[in-house]
């Protein structure tokens, strides 16, 4: 019996990633349905990731989606960015029109405040791609709404996996870890697409060839965010491709039985600059703390490709 799309926002920092999360969740009104869309500063400036998350909302066909421009900077700490990894624009690869859909004038963190008092208890499943600030602030400006949602899905952290801009952090973590603590110590469902699981989620020759050959203008687009995209991790890592992250938290909403994780206690270091933004996760169990967090740990790389590309597909 099918259910009922999942009410979602998505907030996102594009990223070439993000934009794979994002047109998976517009290709799935099945699966999803996207209420709207929070640009954070995180891989680029918030001037770019709004942009981003427009030009991304026309490649999909969906002008009339609302995006809303949220927090151009952490809650605490000064900016850091990954143009290294996502090139000037955040979407570097092909190049892209500017887009002509309008920017929402209600600041994002407004917006995702204003929908969860609206929306009924327990229907709206938060989406965060990026930096954690837009969420975090929501949660300071209007505690009433932490217990209206269903569920926090969310791309962070890293365990065995270890640290991508650090050896010991992540990046999303890393860049405003005040607003993860707030939104880790929130008591919300998590679930947690880390490190450990996005790097399982490599593309290859093939899988972005795959891509091209949907002979569609989002298949070329895909296929060529996807090689400027993995330059870097390939590297860095000597791997044959990227980890595809943020599309991880979409695929699970659609496909859960793709991941494979554990019930686990997760906090965020905050004090040590040598640590700041690690996840430090009780895999083991060893602390006695209580579970906050669904922390995953493996994903069928082969399923999650093939349902990528189908809904790409669609587009
Ligand atoms: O560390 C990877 C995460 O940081 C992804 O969400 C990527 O888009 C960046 O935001
Ligand atoms: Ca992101």
């Amino acid at each position: 019996m099918q259910h009922p799309p999942r009410k979602i926002i998505i907030d996102t920092d594009p990223g070439q990633d993000d934009a794979f999360a994002i047109l998976l969740a517009l290709a799935s009104p099945e699966d999803v349905e996207v209420l709207g869309l929070t640009a954070v500063a995180g891989n680029v400036g918030l001037n770019w990731t709004e942009r981003n998350t427009r030009i991304i909302c026309e490649l999909a066909g969906k002008p009339q989606m609302k995006v809303f421009a949220g927090c151009d900077r952490p809650m605490r700490r000064d900016l850091v960015t990954a143009e290294h990894v996502h090139g000037k624009t955040g979407l570097d690869g092909p190049v892209m029109v500017e887009p002509t859909m309008p920017l929402q004038s209600q600041h994002g963190v407004d917006f995702i405040i204003e929908t969860l008092r609206r929306e009924p208890t327990g229907s709206v499943t938060l989406c965060p791609l990026g930096p954690l600030t837009n969420i975090a602030t929501a949660f300071v400006r209007a505690p009433d709404i932490v217990g209206r949602i269903a569920q926090i899905v969310l791309m962070g952290g890293g365990y065995f996996e270890g640290g991508n801009i650090t050896p010991a952090a992540e990046f999303n973590i890393f860049v405003d870890p005040e607003a993860a603590d707030i939104v880790f110590r929130a008591g919300v469902p998590l679930v947690v697409m880390p490190l450990d699981v996005t790097h399982k989620a490599l593309t290859s020759r093939a899988r972005v060839e795959a891509f091209r050959a949907l002979g569609s203008t989002v298949g070329r687009v895909a296929a060529e965010w996807a090689d400027f995209f993995e330059r870097f991790d390939m590297e860095k890592y000597g791997s044959d491709g990227a980890p595809l992250h943020d599309p991880c938290v979409i695929a699970y909403l659609i496909r859960p039985d793709l991941f494979k994780g554990r019930h686990i206690n997760v906090m965020i270091e905050t004090q040590s600059e040598l640590t700041r933004g690690m996840t430090v996760a009780d895999w083991w169990g060893v602390t006695g703390r209580p579970a906050n967090a669904l922390f995953m740990g493996s994903v069928d790389a082969n399923g999650f490709f093939d349902l990528l590309t189908e809904r790409l597909g669609r587009l």
